[in-house]
Formats: C-alpha cells, sequence, structure tokens
C-alpha cells in the first residue's frame, strides 16, 4: 500500500496507472475507519483494478469547532486496516496541502441541501462539497463510493456533481448502511458513546425497523412520525433533533397520506453524540 500526502505525487502515480489502462475506485474518508468504511473499501477493490482512500478530516464541513476537535483521529489503525482490506493508494494531504487559501466557493444546490442536515448544520454541504469536488478532481476516479448511512450527503454530491463538474465522467456508488448485528449502524462517532449510551443507541435503528414495518402494513407518514417520536422520548438518554420521510431521490416531503418511494432520516442526540441514521421505505 503508498500513502501519499501531496497532491502532485498523487496524481503523477494515478496518471501512470491509468497509462497502463487501470481503473480507479476511490473511497473519500475523514479517517476513524471501521467496518463501514471497509465495505466501502470492499466494493471498490471489486470494481477497479486500484482502491484509493483518502483520509482527510475536512474543517471546512464543520460548524462547530468542538465537533471538528473532537473528531476521532488514529490515522496508523486507520493505515493498518486498510492495508488489511486491500486498499492499494492512501491519500492522507494536510489542512495546508487541501487549502492552501481559504475556499471561498459557494455551491448553490437548491432544496437538497437545504433540508435536514441542511437546515440543523448550515454550511456543513457547503463545506463537504469543496472538499469532494477537490478530491474528485485529483484522482478522477472512475467511481467514488459513498455509504448511505449519510443519506442526503450522496444526494447532494450528485447534485453538486451534476451541476458544478459537468466534465467528470466518473460514477458515484452508494452503498447500503453497515450495521452491528443488533442493528446499531457504523459510525466513527460511535466510539465517544459509553456502554450505556450505546445500548440507548439502539432504539434508534429498532423504531425504524418498526416505522418501516408500520408503513409496510399502510401506516400514513403522520402515524410514523408519531410513533418515532413517542418511542424515542421513552429512552432519557436520547433526545431526538429530527425526523423526515421525504422522497429518496428528491429529499422533500411527500404528497399524500400514506410514504411512497420515501426514505425515513432520523437524528438523535445520545448524550452529547450526534447519531443519524435512515430506512428506506
Ligand atoms: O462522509 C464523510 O466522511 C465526509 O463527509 C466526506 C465525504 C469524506 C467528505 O469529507
Amino acid at each position: 500500500m503508498e500513502i501519499f500526502k501531496e497532491i502532485d505525487s498523487l496524481k503523477q502515480r494515478l496518471q501512470k496507472l491509468r497509462s497502463q489502462s487501470k481503473t480507479v475506485g476511490f473511497v473519500p474518508t475523514m479517517g476513524a475507519l471501521h467496518q463501514g468504511h471497509m465495505s466501502l473499501v470492499e466494493q471498490a477493490n471489486k470494481d477497479n483494478d486500484i482502491t484509493v482512500v483518502s483520509i482527510f478530516v475536512n474543517p471546512t464541513q464543520f460548524n462547530n469547532k468542538e465537533d471538528l476537535e473532537k473528531y476521532p483521529r488514529d490515522p496508523d489503525a486507520d493505515f493498518a486496516l486498510l492495508e488489511k482490506n486491500s486498499c492499494d493508494i492512501v491519500f492522507a494531504p494536510s489542512v495546508e496541502e487541501m487549502y492552501p487559501e481559504p475556499d471561498t466557493r459557494v455551491f448553490s444546490l437548491g432544496k437538497v441541501a437545504e433540508v435536514m442536515e441542511g437546515k440543523y448544520r448550515p454550511g456543513h454541504f457547503n463545506g463537504v462539497c469543496q472538499v469532494v469536488s477537490k478530491l474528485l478532481a485529483i484522482v478522477e476516479p472512475d467511481r467514488a463510493y459513498f455509504g448511505q448511512k449519510d443519506y442526503q450527503q450522496i444526494a447532494v454530491v450528485k447534485a453538486m456533481v451534476r451541476k458544478y463538474m459537468p466534465d467528470f465522467e466518473g460514477e458515484i456508488v452508494s452503498c447500503p448502511i453497515k450495521r452491528e448485528a443488533d442493528g446499531l449502524a457504523l459510525s466513527s462517532r460511535n466510539v465517544h458513546l459509553s456502554p450505556e449510551q450505546r445500548q440507548s443507541a439502539l432504539l434508534i435503528s429498532k423504531t425504524l425497523f418498526e416505522a418501516k414495518k408500520m408503513s409496510d402494513k399502510g401506516a400514513s407518514q403522520k402515524q410514523i412520525r408519531e410513533f418515532i417520536k413517542q418511542n424515542i422520548a421513552t429512552d432519557a438518554n436520547l433526545c431526538l433533533e429530527y425526523v423526515e420521510i421525504a422522497d429518496s431521490d428528491t429529499l422533500l416531503p411527500i404528497p399524500g397520506d400514506k410514504p411512497k418511494n420515501a426514505v425515513i432520516c432520523i437524528t438523535v442526540y445520545d448524550g452529547k453524540t450526534r447519531l443519524i441514521d435512515n430506512i428506506l421505505l
């Protein structure tokens, strides 16, 4: 496995590989890697000749300084896990390398970036678009892999690529959420949970699975939303930030009573840790 910290040397290496007709799969990450990331690496390995993983805690997507400082970082463990999972190339740049000057670009993507996370984390998706557009331009992958746990992020990245990177020829591939055996969605933030909070967190996925069953049996959006609110409120460690039932493509509210082609997106504070999850209906 090769590790690059500089853009120019990575680009040169990738140019050489492309001249040998190698296809490139790319998995952008912020490190603190877990099996959810490894499922993306596995998919990239299957679909491409070369897998590139970036590790970069992108400061521009944090709207909260404390959250940025607290974000878990363990590069040596990350490199070891990537090596074990047959990653070919790691790109681990410094902040100065990625942002020699402040990135002042503003991405205007409309509702898809304004609802849900866009509303509660203002500026977050603009930062994601800044870094993802830079990374895609550097790596020029045939395919870039994103996990569906960040459901809205995938919709935003696709919209950004369509509008702002018309020459990008790669594919944005979305991969299913990876869960622990007991249902908890894998997340780098789970390391912040105490054993008791981790137990509480299980109620989030359990509630989503129940909500899907309700929807399958014909429940209305209102009934599902009420059920979710009440269920989450039964655990004193949990505090619901939002739950939305939205069109799975546009992320806009669904007209009518019954959710069709929908996704439920939920954000819950478990103690001080902000957890997100979702389920397709
Ligand atoms: O999902 C993440 O880890 C980040 O938002 C991403 C896509 C790596 C951009 O920093």
